[in-house]
């Protein structure tokens, strides 16, 4: 299938990984449909600041639990990335956006007959089941398992893992072209001028000054690297099924020694306490798709220098 380059929708257009998507179609003369939940909000302004984003970039109101809405958006285009999501939660809430608007962004699809729905579901999808075998790396065979998720109140996980499930059987059910893509954690500068809950990460750990931290594996990936393997996934014909999303796979030592060596001004744990049983994604299904990442020092710099200009994140400078 030969997917022609024109008009697409992004839902949840405003956010960390929106806005780069956005941003990365606009420079390759897609006409976007972005939604946000509203328009006029001040968190939204950068969205109209990106190039070609005065030609190219509408923006539509739109609740993924309002049908209509999202309707209005997807209607006249021919791909739809569905990005919108509540991350994280420690709340059940985060059920009911992710699941039923997911359902509404994929009848809508099917109703203005979308030749590809990109879903970008998440590595907790993916990692959290104990039943894996040890010494196997997950790849896309290994699912989160939904009942150890509710056991275990990680309600975000369950999110993740009933949507996207959910996504690629509407896909076999109705014929809609479905491609999912799991990133981790993601980090990289901001274009929005809010925080969000993954940049935290880095942001506390800049300026909490912790005392000690769990030494776990930390799978980075960078927003610009997941930008484009979202446009991978959309444009490569043979794209099909889930695609883990990561770069980088360190300990939490490593990672702060990492930026440390970078910015060794600010006050960095020193303890690290053993973390329980780990297991590691792999990429080497994106990455035969084409995908590669950038260094990760690139990620920091960008990220805490992104901080620092946007002003309202107050980094806090510890001396010893
Ligand atoms: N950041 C990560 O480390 C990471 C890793 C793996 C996967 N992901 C996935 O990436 C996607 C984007 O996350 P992000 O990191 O960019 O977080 P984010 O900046 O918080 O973006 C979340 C977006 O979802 C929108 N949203 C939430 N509930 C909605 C609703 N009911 N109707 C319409 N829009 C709604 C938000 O819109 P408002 O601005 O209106 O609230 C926001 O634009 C999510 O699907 C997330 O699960 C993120």
């Amino acid at each position: 299938m030969a997917l022609e380059k024109a008009r697409v929708c992004v839902t949840g257009a405003g956010g960390f990984v929106g806005s780069w998507i956005v941003k990365l179609l606009l420079s390759k003369d897609y006409i976007v449909h972005g939604t946000v939940r509203e328009p006029s909000d001040e968190k939204n302004a950068h969205l109209y600041k990106l190039e070609k984003a005065s030609e190219n970039l509408k923006l539509f109101k739109a609740d993924v639990l309002d049908y209509n809405s999202v309707y209005s958006a997807i209607v006249g285009c021919t791909g739809v990335f569905h990005v919108a999501s509540p991350v994280p939660s420690t709340t059940v809430e985060v059920i009911e956006p992710a699941v039923k608007g997911t359902l509404n962004v994929l009848k809508a699809s099917v109703e203005a007959k979308i030749k590809r729905f990109v879903f970008v579901s998440s590595g907790a999808a993916v990692g959290l089941n104990p039943s894996w075998p040890k010494d196997r790396v997950m790849d896309e065979t290994c699912w989160s398992d939904k009942e150890y998720c509710r056991t275990t109140k990680n309600w975000y996980c369950l999110s993740k893992t009933e949507a996207e499930s959910e996504a690629l059987e509407f896909g076999k059910r109705t014929g809609l072209d479905v491609v999912s893509v799991c990133p981790t954690l993601i980090l990289g500068p901001l274009l929005q001028s809010t925080l969000n809950s993954s940049s935290l990460v880095l942001v506390k750990l800049l300026n909490e000054g912790y005392e000690t931290v769990e030494n776990k594996l930390r799978m980075i990936v960078d927003v610009r690297d997941v930008a484009e393997a979202l446009l991978l996934a959309y444009e490569k014909p043979e794209a099909e099924g889930r695609y883990i999303c990561t770069a980088y796979i360190i300990r939490a030592q490593e990672f702060v020694d990492k930026v440390k060596s970078i910015y060794p001004n600010y006050k960095y744990p020193k303890n690290f306490t053993e973390p329980g049983e780990e297991r590691v994604l792999t990429s080497e299904k994106l990455q035969k798709l084409g995908w590669s990442y950038r260094p990760l020092e690139e990620t920091f710099v960008d990220s805490v220098e992104s901080y620092k200009k946007a002003g309202n994140l107050k980094l806090r400078k510890l001396t010893f």
